[in-house]
């Protein structure tokens, strides 16, 4: 059976957790609704598949993400795991506010490495961003509530093209002076090669530890996953992944998905990675959705597990 496992490079981390964005990342992009039931099975799917975090909506507002309107009753109706963690995003006060509201106990604020893409995603310069998080995390950190950061456009922005490392690094050290715990460092729109990822994470590590950072990337230009192996040689063990590769934001016109999680995992696993993650239930996590909404999963873990499932002809 596949994948054959490899004895592990020991300078690679022994395990890595993976943080699963699928119903959030992927479903804020899709052209149509899809009904709060759906969106309920396929987080519990999820946490049946055994990843530690599911990031499981937003608490934007409903105009900016009309696909994610529905963000409170989604987390009353999912069944949580104790083994799981299940942040939602938050813009400002009043998404924290509804955030707590309905019972989460992690979040994640989310700003950008240009002042083009943060504009256009969350109407605020990036000074303006930080200033309004300060309240919200403040808060979290008082009610006990876990708080990840994310930077967009890390690597590349739609609106402002090129993005200097340095600009990564003072957003990145201003959300963890805030009291963050975890910074995302996202390739929004696919742009990141190898080299780009080691210039911009080893501009990080200088002075951030690696265990304060996570990677996002989307793989628009097919680079994704040859760049976790850049960031796992550098010593970070956070992926973000969307199960099925769906994925894209809506304020990055052309983006494609995330990495696919099942892809992620093939590679991780056969490479003797730990993640405590059932790749076939992923699998049929993504199956149950892309079956119901008829979409064409763009994992090819996924593309090569239905087509070995189908007679030869
Ligand atoms: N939840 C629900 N409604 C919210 C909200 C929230 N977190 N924040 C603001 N609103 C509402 C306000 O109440 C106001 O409504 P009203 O006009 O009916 O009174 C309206 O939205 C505008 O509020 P304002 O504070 O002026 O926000 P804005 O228009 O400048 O938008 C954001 C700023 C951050 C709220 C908005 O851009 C946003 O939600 N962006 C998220 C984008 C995103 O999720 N991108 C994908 C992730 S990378
Ligand atoms: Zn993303």
């Amino acid at each position: 059976m596949w994948p054959e496992v490899e004895p592990r490079d020991p300078r690679l981390p022994a395990r890595v957790r993976v943080v699963e964005v699928g119903p959030r990342d992927g479903l804020q992009n899709l052209a149509r609704t899809v009904p709060t039931p759906v969106k309920v099975e396929f987080v519990d799917l999820l946490t049946a598949a055994g990843l530690p975090v599911v990031e499981v909506t937003s608490f934007v507002s409903p105009r900016a993400i009309p696909q994610l309107g529905d963000a409170a009753e989604v987390f009353a109706r999912i069944a949580r795991d104790p083994a799981t963690r299940y942040p939602v995003l938050v813009p400002n006060l009043k998404g924290m506010e509804r955030a707590l509201a309905a019972g989460a106990r992690d979040i994640a604020v989310f700003t950008a490495a240009s002042e083009g893409f943060a504009r256009h995603n969350i109407n605020m310069t990036i000074a303006e961003s930080l200033r309004a998080f300060a309240p919200v995390v403040e808060l979290a950190r008082g009610e006990g509530v876990g708080v990840r950061g994310y930077v967009s456009t890390a690597f590349g922005c739609p609106y402002d093209g090129v993005v200097a490392p340095s600009a990564v690094l003072s957003v990145t050290k201003s959300l963890l002076d805030l009291g963050v715990e975890e910074v995302s460092i996202g390739d929004t729109i696919g742009v990141a090669t190898p080299g780009s990822v080691r210039a911009v994470l080893s501009a990080l590590l200088e002075t951030i530890p690696a265990e304060r950072l996570a990677v996002h990337f989307h793989d628009t230009r097919g680079t994704a996953l040859a760049n976790v192996l850049t960031a796992l040689e550098l010593g970070i063990a956070v992926v973000d992944s969307a199960a099925g590769g769906l994925g894209g934001c809506p304020y990055a016109p052309g983006a494609s998905g995330n990495l696919a999680t099942e892809d992620l995992l093939y590679m991780l696993h056969g490479m003797g990675i730990e993640t405590g993650v059932d790749l076939a239930a992923v699998t049929a996590a993504t199956s149950y959705l892309t079956t119901t909404l008829a979409l064409t999963p763009a994992s090819r873990y996924v593309q090569a597990a239905m087509a070995a499932s189908q007679p030869h002809l």
